[in-house]
């Protein structure tokens, strides 16, 4: 019967856990031993009692032997280089491990054989939706990032008729129309605003306006990138300069910028330079979703809210952990569904056969498969 573990999560800010009472239900159901943290789900509105109720075991995870009992460690962020250390040889990590840049996880691994899943890299397959982690995750981020904007705003959002005259909408534009950019979207349209999106892949057209938004059509340039698996590929500096130059006079009339333009692995691109900024007026707000990979706007500092020119720029950092009880049922739930393709007949069973697990796995009992992992250098 595997067993698996639940710690408390120890990133400053992350106030997120890896599964709740429910959860622990469903795990329970599929022949398994759930231990988790004291006080592990106490930040997302989780107590130790419902735990409990639920069938797992609460324990103090002072308690070295806990940590070597673990064969599945189910995590949101990767777990301290020292918690890991405690595990045995063979135990399996998963969580949001961060594959592109987490020098400290390629080094514990081989010490301690251990295997590892980073759902970012889960493939973006019909089968695998209900585990995928990063878009139930985007989902809350595109919605926290409005209500952030329209907080900052020195406007109103919707249209309002009052005795004392008429307010017109907030105009928003929205960078990337992701999952946490349509989430974005459809926010900032309940809010009553007027709402303008960019995206580099035409196919989300449709999409944008089905919410009630405009969309701006990319440049049509040679350099065009190409969309691969749903994703963008990066751009080249040449279209990035012609998106820009069309994103200039919409970003000069817009009260809210929300950026979540980013491309898997790589650098997020620059959507908003100085001399844009430098043309938006005093009191709009841009929120960077993607400030964590570089930013999309010149100037944005993670986790800081920087004031340029009475411009507003927010550098939004774990949203989905400021949502954290919603955001720990639904990654909770992906969990859930991505044990189940996991545990087969009450044995843990990484089959590599199966391209969900192959895509996901970024290390087998010590040997890294994800060469991202070992050369993680950051983005380029
Ligand atoms: P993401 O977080 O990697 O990127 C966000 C958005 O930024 C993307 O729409 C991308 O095209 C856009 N972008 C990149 N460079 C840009 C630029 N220079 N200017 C403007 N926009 C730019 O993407 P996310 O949210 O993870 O999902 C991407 C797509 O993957 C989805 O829209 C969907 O088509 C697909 N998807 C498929 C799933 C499935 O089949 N299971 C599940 C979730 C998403």
């Amino acid at each position: 019967m595997p067993r698996l573990l639940i710690p408390l999560e120890l990133a400053p800010g992350e106030k997120r856990v890896a599964a709740t009472p429910d959860s622990v239900k469903k795990i329970l159901a599929l022949g398994c031993e759930v231990s988790i943290e004291k006080g592990a789900g106490l930040q997302a509105g989780f107590v130790d009692q419902e735990y409990e109720a639920a069938g797992a075991n609460v324990v103090a995870l002072s308690d070295l032997k806990e940590w070597r009992k673990a064969e599945i460690l189910l995590s949101v962020q990767t777990p301290l280089k020292s918690s890991l250390l405690n595990l045995s040889s063979d135990a399996l990590v998963v969580g949001l491990l961060s594959p592109y840049s987490n020098s400290e996880l390629s080094e514990v691994i081989p010490s301690r054989k251990l295997s590892a899943i980073a759902l970012e890299l889960l493939p973006r397959i019909s089968r695998a939706q209900a585990a995928d982690a990063l878009s139930s995750q985007a989902n809350i981020a595109g919605y926290k990032s409005v209500l952030l904007g329209a907080a900052a705003l020195d406007r109103y959002f919707p249209m309002l008729m009052t005795a004392a005259g008429t307010v017109q909408p907030a105009k928003v534009i929205v960078l990337g129309a992701g999952v946490a950019g349509l989430q974005a979207v459809a926010t900032a349209r309940r809010l009553g605003a007027v709402v303008y999106v960019s995206d580099i892949r035409s196919a989300v057209k449709e999409q944008v306006e089905s919410l009630g938004a405009r969309f701006i059509e990319p440049p049509s340039i040679e350099e065009k990138p190409l969309e691969s698996g749903g994703y963008a590929k990066q751009a080249s500096e040449s279209f990035l300069i012609a998106q820009r130059q069309k994103l200039s006079d919409h970003l000069s009339e817009s009260d809210v910028a929300i950026c979540t333009a980013q491309v898997p692995g790589r650098n997020a691109p620059l959507l908003i330079d100085e001399s844009m900024l430098d043309r938006m007026r005093p009191g709009a707000v841009v929120v960077d979703l993607a400030v964590s990979q570089g930013g999309n706007c010149a100037g944005a500092k993670y986790g800081e809210t920087v004031e340029r020119k009475g411009v507003k720029l927010i550098g939004a950092s774990d949203l989905p952990s400021t949502v954290p009880n919603h955001a720990s049922s639904l990654y909770a739930r992906n969990l859930v569904s991505l044990l189940g393709f996991l545990i087969k007949d009450r044995q843990i069973n990484l089959n590599l056969e199966d391209e969900l697990i192959k895509g996901c796995l970024v290390a087998k009992s010590g040997q890294i498969l994800f060469e991202d992992l070992i050369n993680s250098g950051g983005f380029n």
